[in-house]
């Protein structure tokens, strides 16, 4: 099975789906690799890296893809993408299906089966191959970082002869895999870290990595789904809002992870409050590609709001390719070793990982 690594376009994209040293690992089980001219050239990976492990290095894209049985991208392809592809050959991307249609309909005319790894079951063995968890976690890192590069102050307490520096006050919302890793981040930076989430086990996590949890306490509006968040009311948030409020105008800096699978991002900062908040504070909008949790962030910008910087950075995971390509050609190589030996794939339509993550199979759409 040659399996085809197509270079990213989509903008604020360095990432490249399979490293070399995962090429290796693949053609070591018997599949061939081959890579678009320059794929890995922004997740700082050369051609020549991916040569002396036995990849094929193609110029065109078209005779990459034409080529392959499997296709890999970090993002789905675009429909000239898929038009290129054989009858029966497969893509594994984040497709982000529920919300891409049109994408769908373009696997099923051109005949393909379609893969996306944001469908994978959370189940404890995929967690090897959990890509959503593997790019939050460094996006959740990065977060702090981004804010502590836009914050005029220093995060740990500091003694010095010339005075006393109080630590400084971090807020995050959201303690998903991205809000749990930035709330540790802050931590070893030396911040006071608080933290507000609506499933309440999330109490417990936050504490045991020393942060401090806002209660908000729950009704029967918050709808919970395979530990998922599935819906709360405005009702809900309204009140969220009021007791968060105290602690954001409070903030030095807030990140916000706050995200509701296949909906738009909950409102938890709305302009009042982003004008409540202190001169010189920041927020980092991690939810900015599902609209925001907060009113004033815009989509691929850094804005100032009477003193109050909000990042609205798309993609952070892509700030950081390298170790974001590592993990994720990780994920990958281990799905597609789940899924197919080097003589095809194994099509086991019952088993809980397929089923869950197969969008297209053959030309046929499993979605409704
Ligand atoms: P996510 O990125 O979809 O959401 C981030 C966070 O936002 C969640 O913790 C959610 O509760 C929170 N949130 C939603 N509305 C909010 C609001 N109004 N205010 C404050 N916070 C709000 O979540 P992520 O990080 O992708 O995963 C979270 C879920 O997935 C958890 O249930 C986690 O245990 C599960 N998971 C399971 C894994 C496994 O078993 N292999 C691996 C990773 C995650």
């Amino acid at each position: 099975m040659n399996i085809a690594i197509v270079k990213e376009s989509k903008d604020f994209e360095r990432r490249v789906a399979l490293t070399p040293d995962i090429c290796k690992q693949l053609i070591n089980s018997g599949f061939e690799c081959s890579v678009e001219k320059g794929a890995g050239a922004s997740s700082f990976f050369k051609d020549a890296a991916y040569a002396d492990l036995g990849c094929k290095i193609v110029d065109s894209k078209s005779d990459l893809i034409k080529n392959a049985d499997v296709v890999v991208k970090v993002n789905p392809l675009t429909n000239e993408e898929i038009g290129m592809m054989k009858p029966n050959a497969i893509s594994i991307s984040f497709m982000y299906a529920g919300s891409n249609p049109d994408l769908v309909s373009k696997c099923v005319q051109q005949n393909i089966s379609a893969f996306s790894v944001d469908a994978i079951p959370r189940i404890s063995r995929a967690q090897k191959m959990d890509a959503l968890s593997s790019q939050a976690n460094l996006a959740g890192y990065k977060s702090v970082i981004i804010g502590a590069y836009h914050l005029g102050k220093i995060f740990p307490l500091l003694m010095t002869a010339a005075g006393t520096i109080k630590p400084a006050k971090v807020v995050i919302m959201g303690a998903g895999v991205a809000g749990l890793q930035a709330i540790a981040t802050a931590k070893r930076l030396g911040a006071i870290v608080e933290v507000s989430d609506i499933r309440p086990e999330t109490k417990e996590q936050v504490e045991s990595l020393g942060g401090k949890f806002i209660e908000v306490p729950a009704d029967d509006s918050v709808k919970m789904e395979g530990g998922y968040v599935k819906g709360v009311s405005e009702d809900f948030l309204k009140r969220q809002r009021e007791i968060v409020a105290k602690h954001i105008s409070e903030a030095d800096l807030v990140i916000t992870t706050a995200l509701i699978p296949g909906k738009k991002a909950p409102m938890l900062i709305p302009e009042d409050l982003v004008d409540k908040m202190k001169l010189g504070s920041v927020i980092v909008d991690m939810a900015v590609e599902q609209g925001g949790n907060c009113a004033c962030s815009e989509y691929g910008k850094t804005v100032d709001k009477n003193g109050v910087t909000i990042v609205g950075e798309p993609n952070i995971p892509s700030l950081l390719p390298l170790n974001a390509s590592e993990l994720y050609a990780k994920n990958l190589a281990t799905f597609l070793l789940h899924l197919a030996t080097k003589d095809g794939f194994k099509w086991e339509m019952d088993e809980e990982i397929t089923k869950g993550s197969l969008i297209v199979h053959q030309g046929k759409s499993l979605i409704n």
